[in-house]
């Protein structure tokens, strides 16, 4: 074996590994059972107390969450999920914040149904309410970021400005002086002749 063949050699049993453990590895606390010719997983991870949705594998087909202490899903968490077919997200105490978009954008992508079931527990004015029917207004709790993003604008912007004015006074005294050189530099060669 060459060294080109090891290197190959040893990256496909590495990517190998990683797949293994990365994509078919059944999480700790739930039940993961193959469908067969479906060629997929079933994944049960329905009442038991989870307040994290677990890393799970990317062949999942059916993924049940429902009866658990879930507030909310990290962006990008069930982003890898391509051949879903089945979710389930109801009973769980969901916390319909702005952070509860990336879940809703998800369900409204993935399936409809399931979207339909699922009910916020905070805030208060939203207790009970269906996440589906929530409007922007209604997630807009984290707003207040914008206002943090927009002064912190003004400043670089304030600096930009402020630079570029500096720049341009600089600029024009230099231009000031170097006029001033260049008469004082003509009046020096003229003088001896005058
Ligand atoms: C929900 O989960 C709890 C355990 O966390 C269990 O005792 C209860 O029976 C479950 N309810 C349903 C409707 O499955």
């Amino acid at each position: 074996m060459n060294k080109a063949e090891f290197i190959t050699a040893a990256g496909f049993a590495v990517s190998l590994l990683f797949h293994m453990t990365q994509a078919e590895a059944c999480p700790a606390s739930c039940d993961c059972k193959s469908l067969g010719d479906m060629k997929g997983l079933q994944i049960d991870c329905s009442s038991r107390k989870l307040t994290a949705v677990p890393a799970l594998p990317g062949g999942t087909k059916r993924l049940y969450l429902q009866n658990n202490s879930l507030t909310s899903v990290p962006p990008g968490t069930l982003d890898s999920l391509r051949s879903l077919e089945e979710v389930e997200t109801s009973d769980n105490p969901w916390n319909c914040d702005c952070h509860i978009l990336y879940l809703k954008l998800w369900l409204e992508d993935v399936s409809e149904p399931s979207l339909a079931k699922v009910r916020c527990a905070t805030p208060a004015p939203v207790r009970m309410k269906p996440l589906r029917q929530l409007t922007g207004n209604e997630l807009g709790s984290c707003k207040r970021l914008l206002p943090i993003k927009c002064l912190e604008f003004f400043w670089r912007d304030l600096i930009l400005i402020a630079g570029a004015i500096i720049t341009l006074i600089l600029a024009a005294w230099a231009l000031k002086f170097s006029k001033k050189l260049v008469c004082q530099i003509n009046l020096c060669q003229s003088t001896p002749r005058g």
